[in-house]
């Protein structure tokens, strides 16, 4: 099923990798662009931005790296001005920028909260708000943001500022996709379990500093299907969403995480 997005502009915010491998933003990129869209690669890092491009490009697709920091609202003004220039509209816009934080209230500071809520959703509110009136504009739009399942629920270890960031995602999301469903937009959220990316390797290096293969396994055996997702399999959820396919739903949460929220532990 090629072409799947054919035709269509997509912003990616996070589409570099913060590490070698293959990250949920830079997979999710790759595959639009594979099914047919033109992708413009937001990141705080260049040369990550890049480097997804340059996969993008080699493969005969088309793409184009802007560095930004998806916090910062003249930035991100300035992401939608630069797409507008070089692709004239704006179709799929997926918020993948988060980053986990764990902790209770009293772990982690005022300047780590702060830190939290603004990448992981102060970003979306701002890519939402200066992309929208593009989208209306077309009366055409999806919008895919990555949440986690931590947004509905205690994952086994306190991670305040990550769980409340999220769960404000998943009501960013249900409330542009009702305001918006009469002018042909669509939102999702998208709420992976445990995925094994680059990301959750650099966490439990960080956070752990021990054994890293014992710690995937662990990670492994908590999940239903004893294996960690990956990056393909929330990239796949957001092609979905963002596709025709799911033209009739908006503002539902899909979780892709190999059953683990139905387990009780
Ligand atoms: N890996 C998991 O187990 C898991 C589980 C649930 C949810 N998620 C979600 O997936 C998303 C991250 O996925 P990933 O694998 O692409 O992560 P990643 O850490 O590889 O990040 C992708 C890119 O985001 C960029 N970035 C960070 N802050 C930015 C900012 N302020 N502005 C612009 N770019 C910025 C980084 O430079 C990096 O290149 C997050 O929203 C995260 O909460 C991941």
């Amino acid at each position: 099923m090629a072409g799947r997005v054919q035709e269509q502009v997509a912003i990616v915010t996070g589409a570099g990798s913060i590490g070698p491998g293959w990250g949920n933003g830079k997979a999710a990129a790759v595959l639009y662009a594979r099914e047919g869209a033109r992708v413009l690669a937001v990141d705080l890092n260049r040369a990550a931005a890049d480097e997804t491009t340059e996969i993008i490009c080699q493969e005969g697709g088309q793409a184009t790296a802007i560095e930004a920091d998806v916090t910062d609202s003249e930035q991100v003004q300035a992401v939608v001005a630069h797409c507008q220039e070089i692709y004239g509209r704006i179709d799929i816009l997926h918020n993948n920028v988060g980053v986990p934080d764990v902790g209770g209230p009293e772990e982690i500071d005022e300047d780590r909260w702060d830190r939290s809520l603004a990448i992981n959703v102060r970003s979306m509110y701002l890519t939402c708000r200066y992309c929208l009136p593009v989208m209306v504009a077309q009366q055409q739009g999806a919008i895919v943001n990555i949440s986690s399942i931590a947004s509905l629920r205690f994952i086994g270890y306190p991670c305040v500022s990550y769980a409340a960031s999220k769960g404000a995602v998943n009501q960013l999301t249900q409330n542009i996709a009702i305001q918006y469903a009469e002018q042909g937009i669509r939102a999702n959220c998208i709420l992976p379990g445990l995925m094994h990316t680059p990301q959750i390797e650099h966490y439990i290096r960080e956070g752990y500093g021990g054994d890293l293969e014992a710690m995937i396994q662990q990670r492994n055996q908590l999940v239903p299907m004893k294996r960690m997702g990956d990056a393909w399999d929330v990239a796949r959820a957001a092609l979905f969403l963002a596709s025709d396919e799911a033209r009739y739903i908006t503002g539902t949460e899909l979780v892709v995480d190999g059953g683990i929220t139905c387990t009780v532990h």
